[in-house]
């Protein structure tokens, strides 16, 4: 095969199970190829110059035997607001408990914002993920909560110039915004009428979320149930601050995903597992509001395919970090390192339904590459709290 990118010297953690030792698929002396910002090629370094005509103009990286990973995959962000709440967490020091009503503190700055500030703190917080190795954010909307607020939002997330992919999801029912309080139905009204239906292209995925202060599992079922009618796929925000059955509405819509899970229970587990829905963990979350991290080895005993992420957002876990995400997922979750490492690669794509185009190194995927500081990838896990990123490639150039 041609090419005009080789990567040599490495350490390839593929993420593909198929082509390499482990559950993590480790070439450990491995060479990779891309052509056009694709893989073209995976093996060991052997073999690669019988495989591969590199292009005269060709690039040639040399990872000095140090790890090398696909770009990681941030699945559960609240990318798209303005505004602080250092405040209310340091009220949280002081005792007050975590509710969901805080997210109108957000929504009221972020209506107040022009789109240039939010495109403007956007991207600042993009160079932030690129900077830890992430190449895909998913996206939410949320705090616009209403239809011209949403769409501001979601409009401002695609218009973002910038290395990392960023992949919307539409997420009017996060809460029940403070003029509707008298009457919740009618904002779910709204959201299923006012609009879902006139979305177009602008989201990907529809995420609610099903707790206590939020959205009822009633309620929760009719968003889930329009979005699915306008051909969104399905995530829902599950058993966060409650046990509330959103994990079993997620089943039963066959969502891409469950996120959160903290309270999740072995029936709600056993019910993913056989949806199919991957269980996004978000031990950021727990950690800074001081509540239950999720039942991370019962989930995986049941047979759910897990992801970690940020769950990047300005109430619970203001991080862009996500390889902290993968410490606090092993210190705090109990997850082996490897079963961290694919949380946050094949299967975070798993999540955005993207597996075997992105997080994960075999041919046909896009080239997006980590190269680590380090040549033990279970520095990602173990090396904590330092950022381990050394290059990054996206799209089969060297962006970092
Ligand atoms: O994922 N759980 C719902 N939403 C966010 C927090 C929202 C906020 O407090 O602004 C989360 O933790
Ligand atoms: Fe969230």
């Amino acid at each position: 095969v041609r090419a005009d990118l080789v990567l040599v010297n490495a350490r390839l953690v593929t993420c593909d199970p198929r082509a390499g030792d482990g559950p993590l698929g480790v070439l450990d002396r491995g060479a990779l190829a891309s052509d056009a910002g694709r893989i073209v090629w995976v093996g060991p370094e052997r073999d690669l110059g019988s495989a591969v005509e590199a292009d005269s103009g060709a690039r040639e990286l040399d990872a000095g035997r140090r790890a090398v990973l696909p770009g990681l995959v941030d699945c559960h962000t609240h990318l798209v607001f303005a505004g602080d709440r250092t405040h209310e967490f340091a009220a949280r020091l002081r005792g007050e408990p975590y509710s969901a009503g805080g997210v109108m503190a957000t929504v009221a700055a972020t209506r107040a914002a022009p789109p240039e500030e939010l495109e403007r703190l956007a991207l600042a917080r993009l160079d932030r993920f690129l900077a830890h190795g992430v190449t895909t954010v998913e996206a939410k909307s949320g705090y616009g909560l209403t239809p011209e607020h949403e769409r501001r939002l979601l409009e401002v997330a695609a218009r973002l110039e910038h290395p990392v992919d960023v992949v919307r999801t539409f997420m009017g029912a996060h809460v029940v915004p403070a003029e509707y309080a008298d009457d919740p139905d009618a904002y779910v009204d709204v959201v299923c009428i006012g609009m879902i239906p006139s979305l177009g292209l602008l989201a990907e995925f529809c995420d609610v979320w099903c707790d206590r202060g939020a959205f009822t599992p009633a309620q929760a079922h009719r968003v889930l149930r329009a979005a699915r009618q306008e051909g969104l796929g399905l995530k829902v925000h599950a058993e966060q601050l409650d046990h509330s059955g959103g994990a079993l509405l997620a089943a039963e819509h066959a969502a891409v995903s469950a996120d959160h899970l903290e309270q999740a229970t072995p029936d709600d587990a056993a019910a993913l597992a056989r949806s199919r829905s991957i269980g996004v963990l978000l031990p950021g979350a727990s950690m800074m509001t001081g509540t239950p991290f999720a039942p991370a080895r019962m989930l995986i005993g049941h047979g759910v395919r897990v992801a970690l992420s940020t769950d990047f957002n300005p109430g619970t876990s203001p991080s862009e970090n996500l390889q902290l995400a993968v410490a606090l997922g092993c210190a705090q979750l109990r997850l082996t390192p490897e079963e961290a490492i694919l949380a946050v690669t094949r299967h975070a794509a798993a999540a955005l339904a993207r597996e075997g185009r992105i997080g994960s190194l075999s041919p046909g995927a896009v080239c997006d590459l980590l190269i680590l500081e380090s040549g033990n990838e279970i520095d990602l896990a173990y090396h904590y709290g330092v950022n381990l990123t050394r290059t990054v490639v996206k799209n089969g150039t060297v962006v970092l």
